[in-house]
């Protein structure tokens, strides 16, 4: 644990990615929990993460989390499927407040979805790497069967906005051809990666018509979101009026085009600031 300090309900939720991605969590988190202000940190300086060492990860993860405590923040949530993977412990022993990351909630998600117990999981290079949905999945379903792979093309084609068109199915195709060799009995999909509920429809459609049965596809966001009601308890912010959502960045070129895509709404902007 780091510095004790109070905090009560109407303090704001930290939400951080590496860039953003993360801003479909804030859109689960302002579906879920309406009345929570929200301050949200995309280290688009520095983004991507999913190509970096662990210890990179960790140290810029921590800087994240930091900034988002100066600001009194009563949760952290991890937007980010690689700091998730690789920073979980040290983040949790950095912070005052509960800190929920990505990875968790998505694997229960994929548990509760699945029929077979046969589970594909596509991620960065980092999250993949780190075998933590393995460890997650595994130590609450040791007999599930879980094929993984990096697609690391698919972050850039959701950043471009390239989501439903046919440069995304063929990069869909790619990578799925080579996650369904691994085994043809997948029948869920889990999004390891905060960028890649852009893709959903594609690649339920693309995953279905290779396994050649109905494939679901999950991803962390509301399952996220519903982990930050339960941390939150009686902490919640219950106020009938919108929460505040204040956006702050590493880096800011692009992002006016960027952000509304991935949380679904218009954004009066983002302020600069250096970690
Ligand atoms: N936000 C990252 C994740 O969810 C994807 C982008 C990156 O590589 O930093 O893993």
């Amino acid at each position: 644990m780091g510095q004790d300090r109070t905090v009560t309900k109407r303090h704001p939720i930290g939400v951080f990615d590496s860039g953003v991605g993360g801003l479909t969590v804030v859109r689960a988190l302002r579906s879920a929990i309406p009345g929570e202000d929200i301050i949200y940190l995309g280290d688009t300086a520095r983004v991507p993460y999913g190509s970096k060492s662990p210890r990179t990860v960790e140290r810029y993860a921590l800087a994240c989390q930091q900034f988002l405590l100066d600001r009194g923040v009563k949760l952290v949530l991890i937007a980010c499927n690689t700091a998730s993977a690789n920073a979980l412990p040290a983040l949790i022993a950095a912070s005052p407040v509960p800190v929920i990351g990505a990875v968790e909630p998505g694997a229960s998600s994929a548990l509760a979805a699945t029929r077979n117990g046969h589970l594909g999981v596509i991620g960065t290079l980092g999250t993949i790497r780190s075998g933590a949905y393995a460890t997650a999945i595994h130590s609450r379903n040791p007999e599930a069967q879980l094929s993984a792979l990096a697609c690391p093309l698919l972050v850039p084609l959701a950043e471009e906005g390239w989501t439903d068109d046919d440069i995304a199915r063929l990069v869909a195709k790619r990578y799925l051809v080579q996650l369904f060799a691994q085994d043809r009995e997948i029948d869920t999909l889990v999004l390891g990666c905060t960028h890649y509920p852009l893709l959903k429809d594609v690649l339920a459609q693309v995953g279905s018509e290779i396994a050649g049965h109905p494939v679901a596809v999950v991803d962390s966001a509301s399952a996220m979101a519903e982990a930050a009601r339960e941390a939150l308890g009686s902490g919640a912010n219950r106020r009938s009026t919108a929460g505040r959502l204040d956006c702050f960045a590493t880096d800011t070129s692009r992002l006016d085009e960027l952000a509304p895509r991935f949380l679904g709404e218009p954004l009066t902007g983002f302020e600069l600031v250096d970690l």
